[in-house]
């Protein structure tokens, strides 16, 4: 690709200034889609729908058949890397995610890097399959859960409001915790350098329970590992590009933003947008509408998308929402704000 070509969503990234503003949205790919659910039942169930790489693929391109989206985030899931670990996943309807809880580390695999990717291969696949049917002007995204938080659902065995047990799991048993975090950043490390080699444009780590954290906790436990993840990664692709959601992280962003050396922090609803401004000074923000306002659609929408993009589209910034599409949402209020999106111009 020629230099002109640079994807609009790359040059954010890179903190350039680009013609319109680039949008992509979490869980763009899901449930609230017919197609999608269509899908989902032809390959049998969620997780077959992850390790099918014909599948996974056209539901990732789905979303950019309906809406003009810059970038297809890989349909997978975060607790792919704890199964591959060996831990037992399954999704019960209406429940979420259940895993078989570790208590050590040593109810995990033995620490092997080909077996961990032997048994993502799909996942790679799929990458692979997906980056040669998107346009070139299109970014392709991939994405890794966080320590702290794929360790919030290992050790609890599925999701939970506080995560009480697994600070308290944290604080009684140090070390054994620290090999757990340990164990994570080298998988998770291993697992995105092997999607950017199979054709991903950037990656996004997700730390959506980093607001149950203690200020201490949040810098031990996700502001280091993701720090070393970095490291790791642009040791092998200095240029790539890293996206950091330290979901409800509040205060603790802007350390995040300071310490992990990440290209660009993506915000959730709750940081105001003056704030938001701050944090742009020294790096291109993500973030930040209300899932909440995209459900309920129309005019409240509008204004708050116009005011999110007159505050922070003139410098290096992605429309995108505060944490996922909800799965109630009617696609046309999805269509809605990526039209208003588009249509923005800076006043
Ligand atoms: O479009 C995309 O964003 C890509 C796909 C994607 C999924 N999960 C698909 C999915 C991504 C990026 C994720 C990340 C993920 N998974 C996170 C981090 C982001 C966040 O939301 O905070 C987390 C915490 C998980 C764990 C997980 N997976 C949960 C809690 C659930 C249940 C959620 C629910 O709404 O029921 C899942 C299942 C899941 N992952 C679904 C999808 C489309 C729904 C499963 C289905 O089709 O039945």
């Amino acid at each position: 690709m020629s230099l002109s070509m640079e994807q609009e969503f790359i040059k954010a990234l890179k903190g350039k200034e680009t013609v319109n503003t680039p949008v992509w949205l979490m869980r763009q790919a899901g449930r609230y889609l017919p197609e999608y659910r269509e899908v989902r039942s032809q390959a049998g169930g969620f997780l077959d729908l992850c390790y099918n790489p014909k599948l996974a693929s056209e539901v990732t391109l789905q979303p950019l058949r309906r809406f003009d989206l810059d970038a297809a985030i890989i349909f997978s899931d975060i607790l792919v890397i704890p199964q591959a670990m060996g831990q037992k996943l399954w999704f019960e309807t209406g429940e979420g995610p259940k895993l078989d809880p570790i208590e050590k580390i040593k109810d995990l695999n033995d620490e092997n890097s080909d077996e961990l990717l032997d048994f993502l291969s799909p996942v790679f696949e799929a990458v692979e399959q997906t980056r040669s049917s998107l346009p070139d002007d299109k970014s392709l995204i991939g994405f890794a859960g966080a320590p702290w938080t794929l360790a919030c659902y290992m050790i609890n065995g599925g999701g939970s409001r506080d995560y009480q047990n697994v600070r308290t799991f944290a604080m009684q048993n140090p070390d054994e915790f620290q090999k757990i975090i340990d164990y994570l950043v080298r998988s998770i490390s291993c697992y995105l350098i092997q999607k950017i080699k199979s054709g991903v444009n950037a990656v996004q780590i997700f730390d959506s329970w980093s607001g149950v954290l203690s200020a201490n906790e949040f810098y031990n436990y996700s502001t280091l590992p993701t720090k070393k993840i970095v490291e790791n990664v642009k040791a092998q692709y200095p240029d790539v590009l890293i996206i950091g959601f330290p979901r409800g992280a509040g205060f603790n962003y802007q350390t995040y933003i300071d310490e992990t050396a990440i290209d660009c922090v993506s915000c959730d609803q709750s940081i105001p947008l003056d704030q938001i401004k701050e944090f742009q000074k020294s790096i291109c923000v993500q973030g930040n509408l209300d899932n909440l306002l995209l459900l309920n659609g129309g005019q409240a929408m509008i204004d708050q998308t116009h005011k999110i993009c007159d505050t922070l589209a003139d410098k290096p910034f992605v429309f995108n929402l505060g944490h996922g599409v909800i799965k109630e949402t009617d696609p046309d209020n999805v269509g809605l704000l990526i039209k208003t999106i588009k249509e923005f111009k800076r006043g």
